[in-house]
Parts: structure tokens; sequence; C-alpha cells
């Protein structure tokens, strides 16, 4: 049988992996790129086929080349620091704790890491990952083929309460929210605010007002952040555990 990749060795080995990117996320103030490039490795996974999810292929140049993955490159570097002190961590881990450790270092909910993704060298067709400039038939049509549901899409669109859109990577500019480095549930606020000056709504963000079954979890999020919270923790661990069984 093969040797599981988590033994007690390994665990320590995320714990101390932790603790660099707790260290390395505060000192870049790089959340908002680490929670991307997390979000932009596990979401290639196709339900259907069982390919793509979080399995460290973003690393390959075929895939951060991918239009939807302009900028990331920079994240893959950061992670790639702390791979060199913990090589035995495997690059698909790596990336979904960095993606943990920024919602928890920016005032987000914790979440509990389970380890032992295994890493692949495969990187799926261009186009998995959602296009902004779309709406509501486009989101659901990605996210179920992920296996996600209406409530994982809205939740884990509050992951644009941290950072920022940059002209030269998307097209798009600016922030959704006021404070870009605080994890809180300001990004339902804004979406439901029409006179939010100078912040950012993609296509997709307001996508979220136009469906019913959307728009619900929209409103219940812009006034109890402890439900966003809650329902956020649980599409994240979702999200980065697609395809996944721990053994
Ligand atoms: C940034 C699209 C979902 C986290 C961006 C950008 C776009 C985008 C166009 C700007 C990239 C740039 O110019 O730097 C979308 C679309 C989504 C989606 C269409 C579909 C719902 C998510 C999810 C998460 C997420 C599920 C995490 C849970 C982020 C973060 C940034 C970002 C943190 C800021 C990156 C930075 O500041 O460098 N997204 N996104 N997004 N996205 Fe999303």
């Amino acid at each position: 049988m093969a040797k599981p990749i988590v033994d007690a060795e390994y665990l320590k080995e995320i714990e101390k992996a932790r603790r660099d990117l707790r260290a390395l996320i505060s000192s870049k103030n790089c959340a908002p790129i680490m929670l991307r490039l997390a979000w932009h490795d596990a979401g290639t996974y196709d339900a259907k086929t069982k390919t793509g999810g979080p399995n460290g292929s973003i690393r390959n140049e075929e895939e951060y080349s991918h239009g939807a993955n302009n900028g990331l490159k920079i994240a893959l570097d950061f992670c790639e620091a702390v791979k060199s002190k913990h090589p035995k961590i495997t690059y698909a881990d790596l990336y979904q704790l960095a993606g943990y450790v920024a919602v928890e270092v920016t005032g987000g909910p914790s979440i509990d890491f389970v380890p032992g993704r295994k890493d692949s060298k495969v990187s799926p067709k261009e186009g998995r990952l959602p296009d902004a400039k779309q709406g509501v038939p486009h989101l659901k049509e990605v996210f179920y083929r992920m296996g996600l549901s209406n409530r994982d899409i809205v939740a884990l669109s509050g992951g644009h309460t941290l950072g920022r859109a940059h002209p030269e990577r998307s097209g798009f500019d600016g922030p959704w929210t006021k404070e870009p480095l605080k994890f809180d549930n300001s990004y339902f606020v804004e979406l439901l605010n029409d006179e939010s000056e100078g912040l950012l709504k993609l296509p997709t963000d307001k996508a979220l007002l136009d469906d019913s079954e959307f728009r619900r979890y929209v409103e219940l999020y812009a006034k109890d952040e402890e439900a966003f919270f809650k329902d956020y923790a649980t599409s994240h661990k979702k999200l980065s555990e697609l395809g996944f069984t721990p053994t």
C-alpha cells in the first residue's frame, strides 16, 4: 500500500509553515492575492470527471499563464519561499493553507485545516474559472460544475471583502470595500448600497442581486456578520477540499 502523505512529522511541518505564512502575509500585506491563488487552484474542479481542483497544478506555467490567473505568479513565488523551507509539504496543501491563513490573519473565521492533498502536474484547459463579465446562468454553471451550491456561491463571493482589481491583470480597477485588508461582511453591505462611490462591483458581483435565491443570502450576510462567517468557513472548507478525501 502507498505510504500516506500525512504522518506526525508532516503535521509538524504544517504547523511551522502556518507560522511562516502568517509572518509572510503580515509583512507583505499579501492576504488578498494568497486567497485568490488558493481559490484559483481549487476552482477548476469538475465534479463529473473529477479533474482539476486543489492539486497544486496552478504552479505549472501552462496554467498560471491562463488569462484568469494574471498576477498570480506573485503569490506562487511567495509560496515557493515557504515550500523551500518545508519541502515535504505538497503544493496543493501549501496553497490551501495559505488561503486559510489569509482569511484568518485579516480577521475572518478560522477554518480547520485537513492536510493530505496530492500534487498533480496535469493542468485543466483554460476556461474553467468564472468570467467576471457574465451573469447568473454562468455563475451557476461554473459553481455547480464544481459541486457547489447557491449558498456557497454567495458566501464565497464574500472573499471580495479582501483586495482589489488591477487594470493590468483583469481590466477592472479598485477595491470592493473601504478596508480591503480586513475580512468582514462589508462586501455585502456595499453591494446593497447604491451609493458606494469609488468601489468596484463586477457584473458577477451585481448578479448576486438579480437572483432571488442569491439575494436572500446577500441580505442575510449584510445584516448578520456571524451568519456570513459561519457559512463562509463552511463553503471555503468545501472549496479547498474538492475532490479530496483525507486518508
Ligand atoms: C480578485 C473575479 C470569486 C477572491 C478578483 C478579480 C476579478 C475576480 C476579476 C480582479 C483580479 C485583479 O485584477 O487583480 C471573480 C469572479 C468570481 C470570483 C468572476 C466569481 C464568483 C472569488 C472567490 C474568491 C475570490 C470565490 C475567494 C473566496 C478574490 C480576491 C481578489 C480577487 C481575494 C483580490 C486579489 C488581489 O487583491 O490581488 N476576482 N472572483 N474571488 N478575487 Fe475574485
